[in-house]
């Protein structure tokens, strides 16, 4: 279990349901990469992943997808959906296939395997624009406007916009209408990865701010993060099953004959052999239902107010606005250093935070990634932090 005064990286507490879905995945260890030898269980990921759609607002008969080692697969499998549909050749002659450096665009402040994505599809890690932020952390739509039509007259070819909703470092939301409008004005894939922060949309009003997110046409989001489940359990929604045939099709004489049945995962995804992941969110949709999910994000976004008051009575100036429950702060008076400050909780065994670059400078970052976080944890943070500043300050 994680400890409810880490405010850490995005792993959570585990909600029991998913422990025992893991433990029933390994026992019985189901083979879905055909839809003939694990019937239920693919059934059972397609059903949850059209009720992940719900979620996001997509009908069942618009949603499709599938769930994925994690967020990095995810945003991977939307960009080589992209390529392939801006250029059918992609799939057989890879980037040559276009006419000049086919480019990705997401903010400077995304998550950074997108270069290790640009570098797997092969249109090199170049080929990523990191559009600069806004000085809040989110996107500047006008900059990626710019970077696209200066692509172009390069010569170059726009293919994908990365917004992302609820930032690593920060949880900030780019601006999705515009990052959508972009796209559709330059014939461009729009995906959001939400993988954090998605999970905000059962909260009312951090769902206004993912407003827009709707009209992606793929959405990353990982049920390991905020969802609480076990790790690996990451999920791509997209809207176009064709393309996806079309993206991973491959045929094998030793693989089972397709039937008109269901689909079979391994032609529609990344992965071949593939583990029942989405038991784990089925599992605890089952046993909490949305509603105990939405409890769950109102709790970590109450406990992340708790903090804020705690933090601002304390002389920590907050940078960041996000609406989702991470906090990114310094001292007002500048005596206490991120890095040596985020040592030294941690050091005292009673807490844990990390430092982090945000808009460029150096600042604490506290999560709330426990759900077994509670007022007294938020204190002993607190303290731990006055306790390293006022060292600091001798
Ligand atoms: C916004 C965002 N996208 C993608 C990822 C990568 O997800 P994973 O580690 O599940 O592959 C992360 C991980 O923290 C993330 O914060």
């Amino acid at each position: 279990m994680m400890h409810p005064a880490h405010f850490g990286l995005f792993n959570p507490s585990v909600a029991f349901p998913g422990i025992l879905a893991d433990q029933i995945s390994a026992h019985f260890n189901p083979q879905l990469a055909v839809w003939s030898h694990a019937p239920a269980a693919v059934e059972i990921e397609r059903h949850t992943i059209e009720a992940v759609g719900g979620l996001v607002g997509w009908s069942s008969g618009e949603t499709s997808g599938h769930f994925t080692s994690g967020g990095a697969e995810a945003n991977y499998s939307a960009v080589l959906m992209a390529l392939t549909k801006a250029n059918p050749a992609y799939a057989e002659a890879g980037a040559k296939a276009f006419a000049g450096t086919p480019c990705i665009y997401v903010s400077a402040e995304s998550h950074l395997a997108w270069l290790k994505i640009a570098h797997q599809v092969g249109i090199g890690r170049s080929a990523v624009r990191l559009v600069p932020t806004d000085g809040t952390g989110r996107l500047d739509a006008s900059a990626l406007e710019t970077l696209v039509s200066e692509d172009v007259s390069a010569g170059n070819v726009p293919v994908f916009v990365g917004a992302t909703a609820g930032t690593t470092n920060a949880g900030m939301i780019d601006p999705l209408p515009e990052c959508h409008a972009i796209c559709r004005a330059n014939n461009m894939w729009f995906h959001v990865d939400a993988a954090w922060g998605g999970a905000g949309l059962l909260n009312a009003e951090a769902a206004q701010h993912l407003s827009g997110i709707e009209n992606a046409d793929s959405i990353t989001l990982d049920a390991h993060k905020w969802f609480a489940v076990p790790m690996g359990a990451g999920i791509l929604l997209c809207r176009d099953q064709s393309l996806l045939a079309e993206t991973f099709r491959v045929a094998a004489s030793y693989m089972p004959e397709s039937t008109d049945d269901g689909v079979d995962p391994y032609t529609h995804s990344l992965q071949w052999s593939r583990r029942f992941i989405g038991l784990k969110l089925f599992m605890s949709l089952a046993c909490m239902g949305w509603d105990g999910y939405r409890h769950h994000i109102d709790h970590a976004l109450q406990m992340a107010e708790r903090l804020k008051s705690g933090l601002k009575e304390n002389g920590w100036r907050l940078l960041n606005d996000s609406p989702l429950a991470v906090l990114c702060f310094i001292d007002d008076e500048g005596q206490a250093e991120p890095v040596r400050t985020a040592a030294d909780v941690v050091n005292s065994g009673r807490a844990w935070l990390s430092s982090a670059k945000f808009e460029g400078q150096s600042v604490l970052r506290a999560c709330i990634t426990s759900h077994f976080t509670r007022e007294e944890h938020i204190d002993i943070l607190v303290d731990e932090l006055n306790r390293s500043r006022e060292v600091q300050c001798r």
